[in-house]
């Protein structure tokens, strides 16, 4: 097996053989059904002025990782077919109970779009389902089959998460440091001693690899202690021995990384753009849950692409 494939079993034996409903797949479901999603995939920037198709593009749609289908209805009232791909047949078989007749459903092998058929779509789109797939990889390689999978002209709208550190998230308790991107400079030695005198205990990397940096804010008055957890993964990491998925850990972008996702994008369509929406006020209660704020992304991003016309 290859480490890809280690990596897409392990994801579809998170989905597939799982005690969770499916409903609860789609962590706050309630909060993402009042989330304008058509205003933000089928609009550049979300701008009712701009939309992504024009009205008689708007024939066949692909919906990524549809799980239970709770997209595909309301993306129905737009298209004249909406169909879905997902990792998990039991989630697909849940899917069935909610999509119109027309819709057609594949399950797909974690890299691929199954059975879904080349150059017949005028949208691939995804919610919270392309950042679950922390392994760079395989998102790279389900990025080719969407551009196979439109037609010429056709668009992919894709959300993620975005937070401009990531994936490097705040140390709570500030007991965990390492330094290497900066060692030997004056502000490293300045980071020490004011955490020498914050009693922060400072541990070396781990076999080489820096598992945590300090953050000064811009006047430089404070230090927040950064580090990466089994969480988060960055645009370009490949962790294929990952043990855990949709939300255990997940594909970061970040304003360090973005350009990278920005030229992966135009590698694989020719252009690439994007935009975001601030949750970072609204996560602070999801209808009485809540994110934890200095952890959890800050905004999401919808990626953009367009295969170009013949
Ligand atoms: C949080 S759920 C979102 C479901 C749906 N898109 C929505 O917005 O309600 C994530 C979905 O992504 C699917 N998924 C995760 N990794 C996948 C992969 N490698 N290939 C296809 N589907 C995947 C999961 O099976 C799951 O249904």
């Amino acid at each position: 097996m290859t480490d890809a494939g280690r990596y897409t079993a392990m994801q579809h034996d998170h989905y597939e053989n799982s005690d969770v409903p499916s409903e609860h797949v789609v962590g706050h479901y309630a909060w993402h059904e009042e989330f304008p999603y058509e205003t933000l995939l089928l609009h550049d920037h979300g701008d009712l002025r701009y939309p992504v198709l024009p009205p008689e593009r708007r024939r066949r749609a692909l919906d990524f990782g549809c799980g239970p289908g709770r997209m595909i209805p309301r993306m129905a009232k737009f298209f004249d077919q909406v169909d879905g791909v997902d990792i998990a047949p039991r989630l697909l078989a849940d899917a069935r109970a909610v999509v119109p007749a027309s819709t057609q459903l594949w399950a797909t092998n974690g890299d691929d779009l199954g059975e879904a058929p080349q150059e017949a779509y005028d949208l691939v789109y995804c919610t919270v389902s392309f950042h679950h797939i922390a392994v760079w990889d395989v998102r790279m390689q389900i990025l080719r089959h969407m551009q196979a999978a439109l037609r010429p002209g056709g668009v992919v709208t894709l959300q993620l998460g975005y937070r401009d550190a990531y994936p490097w998230v705040p140390v709570p308790h500030a007991t965990y440091w390492t330094d290497a991107p900066m060692a030997g400079t004056p502000r490293r030695r300045l980071a020490a001693r004011a955490l020498e005198r914050l009693g922060v205990q400072t541990l070396t990397s781990e076999g080489g690899r820096t598992t945590g940096f300090y953050r000064a804010d811009p006047a430089e008055t404070a230090l927040q202690l950064m580090r990466k957890d089994h969480q988060h993964a960055s645009w370009r990491d490949n962790p294929y021995d990952a043990t855990s998925t949709n939300s255990g850990m997940d594909a970061t972008i970040s304003a360090e990384t973005l350009p990278q996702v920005a030229e992966d994008f135009r590698s694989v369509f020719g252009n690439f753009t994007c935009w975001f929406y601030d949750v970072s006020l609204a996560f602070a209660d999801l209808r009485g849950a809540s994110h934890p704020s200095d952890h959890w992304h800050t905004h999401w991003i919808f990626l953009h692409a367009r295969r170009p016309a013949d």
